[in-house]
């Protein structure tokens, strides 16, 4: 197989697998306006593969984002897109408060995947006004596709912890697109926060809580206040910790 063809080879065999993982997730929830028949089940099979290698190591976290990446950057989820009812996503959700609201996805068990898989797939919703407010993780990876709506994201490396607050370099703030992964690791980009720019906002995401086993904590460790740092040297800002209560008092508009 010549390089194009290898290329062009790869890219549908991704979009079919984008697309069956999507559909599959969404038709758990009975969220597709229509029923999708896809049969390509191999997407979840390379999400589970680099996970249980981050788990184990072999893979660094910034290599497991870089394939995260890798899969979903080639990916057009466009045609897909439009078969989702997200009436009927927006009524499963209960977007009340300003808070974001989760739909926990349990994929169908397919051939090739272990009886558990390493990762937890989940649909976040925000109406207007509420927040995902900034935060920090520890022991966790994780992924946020925009699948629905207008979304706002800020990205944040931790450059070091003190007592009460957090340094950080900001990495990114800017509107993200439909399709496109944002994700966050110990090593790169730690800190994130998501503000819908629209009515609503719907994210796909990926999560791998308490990666090192060994450790009792893995997922979103406590919140900080991005947008009112201090600056110090370079671009580093020298934020406060929140508590939840006061992060979505700060952060939400509602
Ligand atoms: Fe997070």
């Amino acid at each position: 197989m010549d390089n194009l063809s290898r290329r062009n080879f790869s890219t549908s065999l991704l979009q079919s697998i984008f697309a069956f993982s999507l559909v599959e997730t969404l038709a758990t929830n009975e969220l597709l306006a229509r029923p999708i028949h896809l049969l390509v089940s191999d997407w979840m099979v390379e999400v589970e593969a680099a996970t249980r290698a981050v788990r184990k190591q072999p893979l660094a976290q910034s290599e497991w984002q870089g394939k995260i990446a890798e899969i979903f950057a080639r990916v057009e989820p466009k045609d897909l897109l439009r078969a989702i009812d997200f009436d009927r996503l927006h009524r499963k959700l209960k977007l009340v408060g300003p808070q974001e609201a989760i739909i926990d996805v349990e994929p169908a068990r397919r051939k090739g995947l272990p009886p558990e898989l390493s990762f937890d797939a989940m649909i976040y919703g925000m109406k207007k006004g509420a927040v995902i407010p900034p935060h920090c993780h520890r022991n966790m990876v994780s992924m946020h596709m925009p699948i629905g709506g207008a979304l706002h994201g800020w990205h944040f490396d931790r450059i070091a912890d003190e007592a009460d607050h957090l340094i950080i370099k900001p990495t990114m703030d800017r509107a993200l697109t439909i399709g496109e992964v944002t994700t966050v690791s110990d090593e790169k980009d730690n800190v994130h926060w998501f503000q819908p720019t629209g009515e609503v906002a719907y994210t796909f995401n990926i999560a791998v809580y308490r990666l090192d086993r060994a450790q009792k904590f893995g997922g979103r460790q406590f919140y900080v206040d991005a947008a009112h740092g201090e600056k110090i040297e370079g671009d580093n800002l020298r934020v406060k910790k929140l508590s939840s209560e006061d992060a979505y008092k700060i952060y939400s508009k509602l």
